[in-house]
């Protein structure tokens, strides 16, 4: 039921040190692929002013649901089916974030993932991606290359991604690029703005 991420607990305070000066006057948050909801809960704690709209595959309800039973936040939300490639609800939110989602699909759910998030932000309003990523073409550390070959081991069609891949979608869906910043572990934390 209620599992257990190493991983977000790591993360949870250098993403949370980027992502809290660039919430501070949002309203709205939804987050795809909330995975454990061990991110949502932290996050939604450490930033009351926030409405946290937690989402994933169903398969990742139970425990999502479990964290959320737990912590008994008022300001935030039981997960909804939210998969990429399908039919996006139709919400209002001033901000979108994601972690660790990219590398785990493949590139024709990065495309829908992406797209679906041009078409339900609106104007000036934020995307935010935190994970690892490769650049020119390459990985940014030996760890990078080694967690690559994992994760293809796992499943043939996941992989890091490439940043300017991803920038060059994040242009289709009339994203702009605001500012990547470099996080711990070989990880980044892009922020795009829908213009
Ligand atoms: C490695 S987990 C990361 C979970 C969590 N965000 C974290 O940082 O621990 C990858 C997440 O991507 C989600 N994901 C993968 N493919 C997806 C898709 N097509 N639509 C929505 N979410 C997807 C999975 O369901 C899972 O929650």
């Amino acid at each position: 039921m209620k599992q257990y991420s190493e991983a977000c607990r790591q993360n949870q305070d250098p993403i949370l040190s980027v992502i809290k000066p660039l919430l501070k006057h949002k309203s709205h948050i939804l987050e795809v692929g909330s995975g454990t909801g061990q991110h949502a809960v932290y996050f939604a704690r450490q930033m009351p002013h926030l409405h946290w709209q937690t989402s994933d595959r169903p398969d990742y309800h139970p425990s999502i649901n479990a964290w959320l039973s737990e912590a008994k936040l008022n300001n935030i939300s039981t997960p909804i089916s939210l998969d990429v490639t399908e039919q996006w609800p139709n919400l209002s939110v001033d901000a979108i974030f994601s972690a660790n989602t990219c590398h785990i699909m493949n590139w024709q759910m990065v495309e829908c993932f992406f797209a679906g998030v041009g078409q339900l932000l609106k104007l000036n309003e934020d995307f935010l991606l935190y994970g690892p990523f490769n650049y020119n073409g390459s990985y940014t550390s030996s760890s990078n290359a080694n967690f690559d070959v994992w994760l293809k081991q796992q499943n043939p069609q996941s992989s890091i991604k490439h940043f300017e891949d991803l920038d060059k979608l994040a242009l289709k869906a009339n994203l702009t690029l605001v500012k990547d910043y470099p996080m711990p572990a070989n990880n980044r934390l892009l922020h795009w703005r829908k213009n």
